[in-house]
């Protein structure tokens, strides 16, 4: 069998702040971690047209607290703009980055962060280089996804070859991260199923190991996949629903802080494939997700056909016939698809605009480790990757 739980260190030092009205103590949490000279970072104009930006603004003045604002983050955040708020935190001193928008506005802000703390290309960091330092950051979340007001990850498109990579470090763990539910109702219904696809892929994530007895592990993953299950189709229906909005925000914290994480291998290939996918296409994350996980499922699905037969019984309530696992392991998978389909995500290339002729393009060009694989649960190589894509046509 395989191995025992793994150590770990597990270090989440970022204070919520959770509820209706808390974008109004930005300002005050903004002082209590020491912050006196910000930039305010934001998106393509959400904050500005639901008021949000204002109310911040205002919560920063009551305080006495001086700013500056960078808006203009795209999803899948860019380099140029990051190079941008470095200069403008180095130019102006500034001490504090309070990003206000979703996971591409946090992550951007992450990466100012550390590049106004180095004399060299913040790219570096993306390539592997650790954080050491960083200024600190604070958030007003507005779409429960990414779940980087949680983590200390962040990932940054570089325009040219438009390449997408990821950056990890504890420097780059929130100091504070407000949280609203409410702020998340003006969500266009596709980008709230985005959103929870992701939050579903990073329990997937980690769900898919070879770690054995991980049972509190296991059991929180399956806990917020049932909660997702229930919580989802309910927005859908009705954005306006405040603890459906509630329940998934923190689902979408829970879900990649690593607190499911700890002691065990995690996977991550299909976040790496679907990187790809959005850095050729644009497309969201999420639903570049949609169509790469329950390919990766199905590839993978013999390598450990109990654990997948495990998710179908105890999450999407599939029914168990001891001689024949993988029967319930297939049902799982095509629970899953069901469950995006029904929410409004592709599952498949042409639902998402991709093209069939891309697939070799996109596999040569998905970052593998050092020595040309990736995947914790199972080792994948370039041809693997091809053979997945070639599954969500
Ligand atoms: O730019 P604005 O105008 O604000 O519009 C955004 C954007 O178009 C809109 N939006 C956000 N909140 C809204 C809203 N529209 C109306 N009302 C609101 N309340 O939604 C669109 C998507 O926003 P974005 O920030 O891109 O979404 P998300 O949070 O899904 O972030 C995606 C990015 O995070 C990365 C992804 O790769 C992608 O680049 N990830 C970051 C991770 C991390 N740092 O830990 C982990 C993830 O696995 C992921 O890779
Ligand atoms: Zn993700």
């Amino acid at each position: 069998m395989g191995k025992n739980m793994n150590n770990f260190t597990f270090y989440s030092p970022t204070y919520f702040v959770f509820g209706r009205d808390q974008e109004n103590n930005a300002g005050h949490y903004i002082k209590r971690f020491g912050g006196s000279r910000v930039l305010i970072h934001y998106g393509g104009g959400s904050v500005i047209r639901s008021g949000l930006l204002d109310r911040v603004k205002a919560s920063l003045s009551k305080e006495g607290i001086e700013f500056l604002e960078l808006g203009g983050v795209m999803p899948n955040p860019r380099s140029g703009l990051v190079y941008q708020g470095i200069e403008l935190c180095k130019k102006n001193s500034l001490d504090f980055i309070l990003a206000v928008g979703g996971g591409s506005v946090i992550d951007s802000a992450k990466a100012i962060a550390a590049g106004a703390k180095y004399d060299g290309d913040f790219w570096d960091f993306y390539e592997g280089k650790s954080v050491g330092e960083a200024l600190k950051v604070g958030t007003v979340l507005t779409i429960s996804a990414a779940g980087s007001e949680g983590s200390g990850d962040s990932v940054v498109t570089k325009e040219e070859g438009m390449l997408k990579r990821g950056t990890g470090s504890e420097a780059l763990r929130p100091a504070f991260s407000i949280l609203n539910p409410e702020l998340t109702q003006t969500l266009p219904a596709y980008q709230t199923a985005c959103g929870a696809t992701d939050i579903m892929a990073h329990v997937f994530e980690r769900y898919f190991t070879n770690t054995q007895e991980v049972e509190v592990t296991d059991r929180l993953c399956e806990a917020v996949l049932l909660a997702m299950i229930k919580e989802v189709p309910k927005v859908i229906s009705n954005p306006d629903d405040y603890n459906a909005r509630a329940n998934i925000m923190w689902a979408g914290m829970v879900a990649h802080n690593n607190i499911v994480g700890v002691g065990r291998d995690q996977d991550w290939s299909s976040h790496v494939i679907e990187h790809e996918l959005s850095a050729l296409y644009d497309c969201a994350h999420g639903a570049g997700l949609a169509v790469v996980f329950p390919a990766w499922m199905t590839y993978v699905m013999k390598h450990d056909i109990n654990r997948f037969a495990q998710l179908a019984v105890r999450v999407w309530g599939c029914h168990m016939d001891f001689s024949h696992p993988e029967a319930a392991a297939k049902e799982g998978i095509e629970r899953f698809k069901l469950f995006l389909t029904s929410i409004g995500m592709p599952v498949n290339f042409s639902g998402l605009g991709a093209k069939e002729e891309d697939i070799s393009v996109l596999a040569e060009k998905t970052g593998l480790g050092k020595d040309g694989t990736m995947g914790g649960f199972v080792r994948l190589k370039t041809q693997d990757v091809e053979n997945i894509l070639r599954l969500a046509l």
